[in-house]
Formats: C-alpha cells, structure tokens, sequence
C-alpha cells in the first residue's frame, strides 16, 4: 500500500487513534499524520507535499513533534500508528519552520515581491507570511540557471525551484510521461526535461499538470501571466469539450475572458489532470470569430440583421417539410445535449427527414450503438484503467487523441503493468507498448479471433467460448494478419494470466462499422475476465465530447446528399473535416449556425453566428455515461445568440414547438454504458 497516497486509493479497514494537539483524530491505518491532520481539520504547513501525489518528504516544512521521538519528524511521510501524540504548533516547531525557510529563501532567487505569481498564487511565499518571516536571515547566494523559455506554454526558472520534485512526481504519476527529473546535485540540481534537452524539444506532451502543481513561479504559465492576481479571478467549475472522457476543470475568469482552466482535483474521471486541448485550446483560439448573421446576396456573404437571416432560412426550409429528402441535417457532438435533442426533434421528427446526423456521422459509435441494442450495458466504466495490471489498446492512440483516459494506465507502466498496443498505422503507444502488434489493414476481426483460439487451446479461458475450430481460428489468423504465431501467442498469454485487465478500443476499431467486430472483442473481453460478475473492463473511447448522446439520439449516419433540396449544419464552434465539408459545400442551399469562419461558412447561403462552449450551458455525457453539466461562463459578443436559442427561434417562427425533454429523448436508445 502507498503511505499518503490519494485518498481514493487508502483502503485500510482498520481505523487508527492519534493525538494531535490534544484532539482525538481517527484516521484510517496507512493514512500519513499530515492527511490525518488535515482531515481533522488541523493544517501543517508544508511545501513538497501534494494530496494527489506520493510523498516525498524533500522540504521538511512539515515537520512534528511525535511523543517518545527524539526529534521533529516529517508529517507527510510518516504513518499513523495506534496511541501517537503529536504536536504540530510547539515554538521548537515554529522556530525550526522559520529556519527552514530561511535556507530555502537564502537558496537561489526568491525576491517575491517582484515574481509576478506574488499575490496569492505563491505557497513558498504564503508559506513564510504564515511562519511570520520578516527578512532574510540568511544572505541569499545562488548559482544562475539559464531560463528555459522553449515552451509554447510555459516557462521553467530554476532560479525560482526549491526542488520540491511535484513537477517531477506530477508528471510522472498523474500523466504517465516521465519528462521530468532532477539532474546534478546539491546546490546545482535542477529540473531537466529528459536528458537535459530544451522543454520545447523534449517528450513533454503539454499537459501542464506540472505547472498545476508548482508552489512557486519557478513552473510559469506564459498563456495566463500577467493577467490577474488570484483574487481578481472567478472560478467555475465546468466540464472539457475537448473530447468524451469529460474531465472536470476549474476555470479561471476576468472580465469575460477566461485566464487559466485548471484540472479540478475533485473530478470524478480525470482527478486534477488535463490533456493540452483541455487546458490550452480555449485559452489560445485563433479563428476569427462570426459576429453577425451573413447572407449571400449577389455571390458574395453579406452581413444582415437576425430577422433577415431567419425569415431568408424559413422561407426556404418551411416548404421542405415533411419532405425525406427536403433538408438534410447535421450537429456537432460538441453540442450540449439539449441543443442536439431539440436539433433532433426540429429536423428529424418536426421536418421528417430522413437524413438527419452528426458531424461524426457514427464512425466512433455506430456500430458500438447497434451491438448495445442487444447487449445494453456491455460496456465498463473508465475508472477499471486505473487498477488494471493489463490493457490491451487496439487501434485507440490514447497518445493523441482522448489522451487522459490514456494517462490512467500509463502512469503505471513503470509499476510492471502491461500494455499491448495493436495498431497497424504508426502509434506512438508502440514505443511505451510491452508488445506492439500490427495486423494487415482489415485484418482485425481474424486477429482477434486468432487471440481467442491460441486462449482457448492454451487452457487459459476464464470463460469458454466453446470454440470449435481452433486450430483453423489460429492458421487463419497467422496468414491473414501478418503476425507470426509466437507473438499471437504471447499477447493471447499476457492477456489471459492478466488479474485485472482493460480492454480499450477506438475509431481504428469502429470506424470499420462492423457490428462482429463489436461483439468479438466483447467476447474476447469475458473469455479473459476483463468482464465478468464483478467488473467490466471493455470501454471504446467514443469521439467528440458529445458523441454518446449524439449516438443515443440516432444521430450516427454516414452523411451523404440524396437529392436534398438544403444542408442545415449546427456546427457551433467544432471544426468539420475537409471531406465532409466538400459533400455539404454541394448542397443547392446551405444554412450553417456556427461560431467561426471556415472553409463551410464560405461556402454557405446563410451563417448564422453562435455561443462557443463557453457561452452556453448544457449537459454532456461522457464515454463512460456521466451526465454532466457545462457552464455558462463567458458572455456571447452583442450579436451572437446561444445554439439552442437559434434552433428554438427557427422552429418557432414554422409554427413548432420544440420537445424540451433531452433526458427522455437520450434514454430512447439502449446505451453501451450505464448512464449516471
Ligand atoms: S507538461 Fe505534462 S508532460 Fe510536459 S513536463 Fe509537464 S507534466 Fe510532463
Ligand atoms: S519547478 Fe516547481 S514543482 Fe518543480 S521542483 Fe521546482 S518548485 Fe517544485
Ligand atoms: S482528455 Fe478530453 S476531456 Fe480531458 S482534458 Fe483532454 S480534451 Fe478535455
Ligand atoms: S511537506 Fe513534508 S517534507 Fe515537504
């Protein structure tokens, strides 16, 4: 068990009994005195130690007085044990505190009153208010680092580093990514990215987590500097709709602009941790913003008001319904689910067309959606990643895309666990990956037919598939993936003698909409216990933030015109592939409500401006099936209505009422995950 670690992780059954300053504090055994402290509501002073990290015990700040020991002791790394009486405000302790301080003060270049995170932002400096440090006692003395400006996110000062190592253990323990160490020794250790390379050129995959962690100015963000103290910020919490593991933020607001999104450590999916589009994107957008309704007129798109834009669509879209291929239809999965319900019901049921889907157009979910229909619920919840000793990832580059659900089981490679990555493109899960299989193109329903057999003839089976031609499974599998039967063998072994393994898998898997494909890796998925009784380890990734409750809706064909009369695209602030963007840009008419210019807006009749994520509020259901609620956080420009709005108004002026009910209308469709 891990002194210290994450709450979630402490699962002792038996309570311990301490002292702390003459209080009773119950605490469970495992659990260090600074948590237990904490706990009790009693706060240590502390620097190196983060409650989402494991301890290090580097700083000493956090030091107590244990009843029977000789000597103060570092509350973050030391357990509690039945009886102990300690004291954490003793003036031994105090003056101890302040001479620690002054060392690490006297220790490169801590001038706070001029580093810009002074204010509120800085726990070295806090620190030294809260030990009533009045100067330096110590001569500062230091040698000079070069600053490391290489980042485009950050930048990292040694000089300001008190060598804490949260940068080192975050990047290592909460992103899996072991950019970071401490090179050199003594007074000249410094944090490096990997072997001492710039920050900009190193493996660092942007994450920011370490910036998140960093007590002092040491880790600064260049995207947020110098644009508000502490307490000129708001903080929302929110959801990212950055893609479907919806990680929970904490976004930092002033004068309707949004400053800093930080990963919020309560989050129930991503526990404190982002990926760089969760963290960066909305803060370092560069499209041009629609700010007015445009129309064409004469060729060319000309702003107009509102009333003109809408009363142009309605006229041409009135006459067209109740016509199949009148108006076909298509929404961005970046949608709250109320906008994309009601997009449903305006076109789908109110206009009966018989093309109405998502900008996805199902490749991550369809075929996932049609095998759910008989086996709803097939599909776990992403929390298994965390404790699983095997994942098994097939054509799901986690790497690039969805990349926290990805940081949940790297974070343990170093651990002993195994990762099988099965890829036949170039993935950069292969490097990280115990084995790296890369089956023919289209080969994969053999190959993981063939990993059923070899489990099947090895005795290995949890569960039997009752597999009656093994040996012609495994031939055919040997030919027609390309992989030669020891390495089948191998990953069919590591797979079956995994305790707890995770079956992962994304749009190399569903973008084939082959429903076998589907069920095969389900039943690979019992064969080997990733899926039984008491767990379920089988989760596909989904796309876009949305793309759940896209695929619930019915939103999930492929898209292509069929003598439609007009295209309607809801596209909000979401980008639209070259491809698809040529199939809508043939349309004879083409109304897009959408926030920023693009190669679609240009070839459109009608634009129509709309709220970005930020402006607007709504649900989202994640991959796993968590509803949850995006926040309103900034103020739309003067002319920019909010999605849903646009949709209602539409539907209002042809004399329909919209159905409000999305909650209803998600839970139509049977789900390949349990919704909560
Ligand atoms: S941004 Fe993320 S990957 Fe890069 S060094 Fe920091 S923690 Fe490591
Ligand atoms: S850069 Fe920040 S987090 Fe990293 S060791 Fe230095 S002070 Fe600690
Ligand atoms: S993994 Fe997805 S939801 Fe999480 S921060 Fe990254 S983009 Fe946002
Ligand atoms: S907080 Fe305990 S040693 Fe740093």
């Amino acid at each position: 068990m891990i002194i210290g670690s994450p709450t979630e992780r402490i699962k002792e059954e038996r309570m311990v009994e301490i002292t702390i300053n003459g209080k009773k504090v119950s605490a469970p055994k495992g659990t260090t005195v600074l948590r237990a402290a904490e706990m009790a509501g009693i706060q240590i002073p502390k620097l190196c130690d983060h409650k989402h990290l494991a301890p290090y015990g580097g700083c000493r700040l956090c030091i107590v007085e244990v009843k029977g020991m000789r000597v103060p002791i570092a509350s973050c790394t030391l357990p509690v044990s039945d009886g102990m009486e300690i004291e954490t405000e003793t003036e031994a302790l105090k003056q101890s505190r302040k001479f620690i301080l002054s060392m690490l003060f006297s220790d490169r270049n801590h001038f706070c009153p001029f580093c810009q995170v002074s204010g509120g932002d800085c726990e070295l400096q806090n620190a030294a208010y809260h030990e009533e440090m009045t100067h330096w006692p110590i001569q500062p003395g230091w040698n000079h680092f070069i600053t490391d400006t290489s980042h485009p996110y950050f930048i990292l000062d040694n000089n300001r580093c008190i060598l804490c190592r949260r940068c080192v253990r975050a990047c290592a323990e909460m992103a899996g990514n072991f950019t970071l160490s401490v090179a050199e020794r003594g007074a000249s250790s410094m944090i490096v990215a990997d072997t001492n390379v710039p920050l900009g050129d190193s493996t660092c995959i942007k994450c920011g987590s370490c910036v998140q962690v960093c007590p002092t100015g040491a880790l600064i963000d260049r995207t947020s500097a110098y644009q508000a103290k502490d307490e000129q910020l708001t903080e929302i919490k929110s959801v990212c709709a950055g893609c479907s593991v919806g990680c929970s933020v904490n976004i930092m607001v002033r004068d309707n602009r949004i400053v800093r999104i930080e990963g919020d450590w309560d989050g129930d999916v991503n526990h404190g941790v982002l990926c760089e589009h969760g963290r960066y994107d909305p803060v370092t957008e560069t499209r041009t913003r629609l700010t007015t309704p445009l129309m064409r007129v004469n060729g060319t798109l000309q702003p107009v008001s509102w009333e003109e834009a809408l009363s142009a669509v309605q006229e041409k879209l009135q006459p067209l319904a109740g016509n199949k291929h009148g108006v076909a239809a298509l929404a961005s999965t970046r949608l709250p689910a109320e906008t994309l319900s009601a997009f449903k019901d305006l076109f789908q049921n109110k206009f009966d067309s018989e093309l109405v889907t998502s900008i996805e157009e199902g490749v991550p979910t369809a075929a996932v959606s049609k095998y759910a229909e008989k086996h709803a619920g097939f599909e776990g919840k992403i929390d298994t990643l965390r404790n699983s000793d095997t994942v098994l990832c097939i054509g799901a580059n986690v790497n690039r895309s969805h990349m926290v659900a990805g940081f949940l089981f790297k974070r343990n490679l170093s651990k002993g666990i195994h990762l099988i990555n099965i890829d036949p493109g170039e993935s950069s899960l292969d490097e990280i990956a115990h084995m790296a299989l890369k089956p023919n193109n289209g080969a994969d329903l053999v190959l993981i037919r063939g990993l059923q057999a070899v489990i099947a003839k090895e005795g290995l089976e949890r569960k039997s598939l009752n597999i009656t031609d093994v040996d012609a499974r495994i031939q055919k599998a040997v030919k027609e993936t390309g992989i030669p039967l020891d390495k089948l063998t191998q990953a069919a072994q590591i797979l079956a003698h995994a305790v707890s393994p995770v079956i992962i898998y994304g749009k190399g898997i569903t973008a084939q909409r082959d429903e076998t494909l589907i069920e095969e890796l389900h039943q690979l998925a019992v064969q080997v216990g990733c899926v039984d009784e008491e767990r379920n380890g089988l989760l596909s990734l989904k796309g876009e933030a949305n793309s759940l409750a896209a695929a619930l809706l019915g939103l999930d064909e492929s898209f292509e015109l069929n003598g439609h009369k007009a295209v309607y695209v809801a596209l909000g602030d979401d980008h639209v592939s070259r491809s698809l963007a040529e199939r809508v840009s043939k349309a004879p008419y083409l109304v897009v409500q959408a926030s920023y210019e693009s190669g679609i807006t240009e070839k459109a009749d009608v634009v129509l401006p709309v709220s970005t994520w930020s402006e607007q509020e709504g649900h989202y259901i994640n991959l796993d099936g968590r509803i949850k609620k995006a926040e309103k956080l900034l103020s739309p420009p003067e002319h920019v209505r909010d999605n849903l709005d646009v949709l209602t108004d539409l539907a209002k002026r042809m004399s329909l009422t919209l159905d409000t009910d999305w909650q209803n209308a998600v839970r139509a469709r049977k789900a390949s995950v349990t919704l909560n």
